[in-house]
C-alpha cells in the first residue's frame, strides 16, 4: 500500500504539473495558429483540471496526505517546469513529450492499485490514462 500511495503522489504532482503546463500554453502562445493552439491548450487544461480534485480526493481515501504545494509539486513530478515562451509547434511537442511521461506513470499507479485489489482506484487511473491518449492523439495530430 505505501508504494502505491507514493507513486499515485508522484503521477498526481505530475498531473498537476501538466494541467499547469497546459494552462500556460493557453495564456501564451503565439502565431499564425494562435486560436487553434489556444483551443487546443485550453480544452486539455480544462480537462485535465477537472479530474484533479477526484484524484486528490480518491488518493486520500488510500489514508494518505496529498501533496499541496508548488514546493512539493516540484519535488514530486516528472515535468520539468516550462519557464520560456516557446514557438507554438516547440509548445506542442513539449506538452505532447509530457503527455507520454503522465501515461507511463498512470500506467505504474494502475498495476500497484491492481495488486492492492483497488479496482475502483483502477477504474479511476483507465480512465485517466484514455483521457490522455485522446490529448496525445490531438497533439500529435497538430504537429503531423
Ligand atoms: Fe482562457
Amino acid at each position: 500500500m505505501d508504494e502505491l500511495q507514493k507513486a499515485a503522489k508522484i503521477a498526481f504532482a505530475t498531473e498537476f504539473s501538466f494541467y499547469l503546463k497546459a494552462h500556460n500554453f493557453h495564456w501564451n502562445v503565439v502565431g499564425r495558429t494562435f486560436l487553434q493552439d489556444h483551443e487546443l491548450f485550453g480544452k486539455i487544461y480544462e480537462e485535465v483540471y477537472d479530474s484533479i480534485d477526484d484524484f486528490a480526493e480518491k488518493i486520500r481515501s488510500l489514508g494518505t496526505f496529498m501533496p499541496g504545494s508548488y514546493t512539493r509539486f516540484s519535488v514530486l513530478s516528472v515535468i520539468d517546469d516550462e519557464v520560456e515562451v516557446l514557438p507554438a509547434d516547440a509548445m506542442v511537442a513539449e506538452l505532447l513529450d509530457d503527455n507520454e511521461k503522465v501515461i507511463k506513470l498512470l500506467k505504474i499507479v494502475f498495476d500497484l492499485s491492481e495488486q492492492e485489489g483497488k479496482h475502483g482506484f483502477s477504474d479511476f487511473l483507465a480512465g485517466r490514462m484514455d483521457a490522455h491518449e485522446k490529448h496525445g492523439w490531438m497533439l500529435r495530430s497538430t504537429i503531423a
